[in-house]
């Protein structure tokens, strides 16, 4: 690993003690009205807050070095339930935009209430009830990695509708996130999956992307002996099919 690379790895994994601190802080006011005094409900849901984006923040700490582990083919296998995957994911993402929905999803009882959330807000989940019991060993932080790329990217490119698909087909885990959206032209079906580039640089979102999602992905992906495809063209929205093999499936 180069030197510089290194140093950036440190950097990020220094980041980790001050948001055990702000982390820790948060929880006290929280939890320890005795000592820190009563809190209005106002005060109570910004701290709400203000925790749940402290762990989202973590967890990107987390990824980012768990990206540089990918770069050296460390694997992190455990066993990994899918309900428990696709919820914890879909709570985060939809955390930071609705916390109302993230909370609904936290409540769902099953997968047909999960749903029922999901489906006004224009996600459709394609699951089968016997998959969505299993459990493989699999990375786990690779994996919400994979899904929270493709799927914040459908969120943030569709118009009005995302399909989340997931099946086991031939040994192979696949998961589908197809949107509705502008689509990608063939010409540069290739080109999104390179580190910064992006076909509207512009770009629209509140938080600014950087193009580095699908470049992370498929270095992921590749340590885990995986694919993706894209199936789009220019007006037709995009589907990204992700394929991981399962040992002993
Ligand atoms: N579902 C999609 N529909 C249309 N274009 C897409 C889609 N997903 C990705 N792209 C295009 O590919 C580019 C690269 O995507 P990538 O996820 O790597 O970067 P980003 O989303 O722009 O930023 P970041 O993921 O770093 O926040 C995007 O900028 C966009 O132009
Ligand atoms: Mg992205």
């Amino acid at each position: 690993m180069g030197q510089n690379r290194i140093k950036i790895d440190l950097l990020i994994h220094d980041l980790k003690v001050p948001l055990a601190v702000i982390e820790a802080g948060v929880t006290s006011m929280l939890n320890r009205r005795e000592k820190y005094g009563a809190l209005t409900d106002k005060q109570i849901k910004v701290l709400q807050r203000v925790l749940r984006n402290t762990k989202v923040t973590q967890n990107l700490v987390g990824d980012a070095l768990e990206l540089s582990r990918s770069r050296q083919g460390i694997m992190n296998l455990a066993s990994v339930q899918i309900c428990n995957l696709f919820e914890d994911e879909l709570i985060e993402i939809f955390d930071l935009a609705n916390s109302n929905i993230s909370e609904r999803i936290r409540g769902s009882q099953n997968l047909e209430g999960l749903k029922a959330v999901l489906q006004p807000e224009g996600l459709h989940l394609d699951i089968e009830d016997s998959l969505w019991g299993e459990n493989f060993r699999l990375d786990e932080g690779k994996l919400k990695q994979i899904l929270r790329n493709l799927l914040s990217n459908a969120l943030k490119y569709r118009r009005s509708s995302v399909e989340l698909r997931a099946f086991l087909e031939e040994g192979a885990l696949f998961i589908c996130v197809k949107d509705d959206g502008e689509g990608i032209p063939t010409a540069y079906h290739r080109k999104i999956f390179d580190c910064y580039f992006q076909l509207d640089p512009s770009d629209t979102c509140s938080v600014r992307g950087h193009g580095l999602g699908l470049a992370g992905v498929m270095i992921l992906l590749e340590d885990m002996g995986g694919k993706m495809t894209l199936s789009s063209d220019e007006g037709q929205g995009a589907e990204f099919i992700v394929r991981i093999p399962i040992p002993g499936q």
